[in-house]
């Protein structure tokens, strides 16, 4: 396959009209996404009408899909865990650490592990771009101590800006 230079995106909408472009081809080269992903720089205007605020997230896998996290704001530090073993009811070893630093883009995938990613500072708010291909509706939470997982549905907090309405009896996972 010809190589094409993709242009640096000024603006997230330049960067999310090139996403558009390179997911429109079967095969996904990780490289070439992180790195277009971290030549955006964060501006806040853009997307802080998308931004919603938790401090952290459960331990997840990402349902056979790829998973690139950027870093648009602050600091996050990922943990990476090896799967569990489903008879040994063990509790998870953690794999590594990494911070993330803003403009920042980690990948992440079922064969690599499992992940937490968490906001660590108490003063510093964090905000996070998140790519998923190809989508999934639902993925598998798990309890560190005991390797027990839980599948939850994957939920939107809100589209385009605009908050969702609000399921009282769905349990929401970020990821
Ligand atoms: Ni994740």
């Amino acid at each position: 396959m010809e190589h094409t230079e993709l242009d640096k995106p000024e603006t997230l909408d330049d960067l999310i009209k090139t996403l558009h472009k390179i997911f429109e081809s079967d095969s996904v080269n990780v490289e070439e996404v992180q790195s277009i992903m971290e030549s955006y720089e964060s501006k806040p205007h853009e997307w802080m009408k998308y931004a919603k605020f938790d401090q952290y997230s459960s331990i997840h896998d990402h349902t056979d899909s790829h998973c690139f996290l950027k870093l648009l704001q602050g600091q996050l530090k990922e943990t990476l865990f090896d799967w569990p073993d489903r008879k040994l009811q063990a509790g998870m070893k953690q794999k590594t650490q990494q911070v993330l630093l803003e403009n920042q883009c980690a990948y992440i995938n079922d064969s690599l592990g499992l992940h937490r990613v968490e906001n660590v500072s108490h003063t510093e708010t964090a905000v996070s771009l998140h790519l998923y291909s190809p989508p999934f509706q639902t993925c598998q939470t798990f309890d560190q101590r005991t390797g027990h997982r839980n599948s939850v549905k994957m939920t939107f907090w809100s589209k385009f800006g605009e908050r969702t309405p609000y399921e009282s009896s769905v349990s929401q996972e970020n990821n």
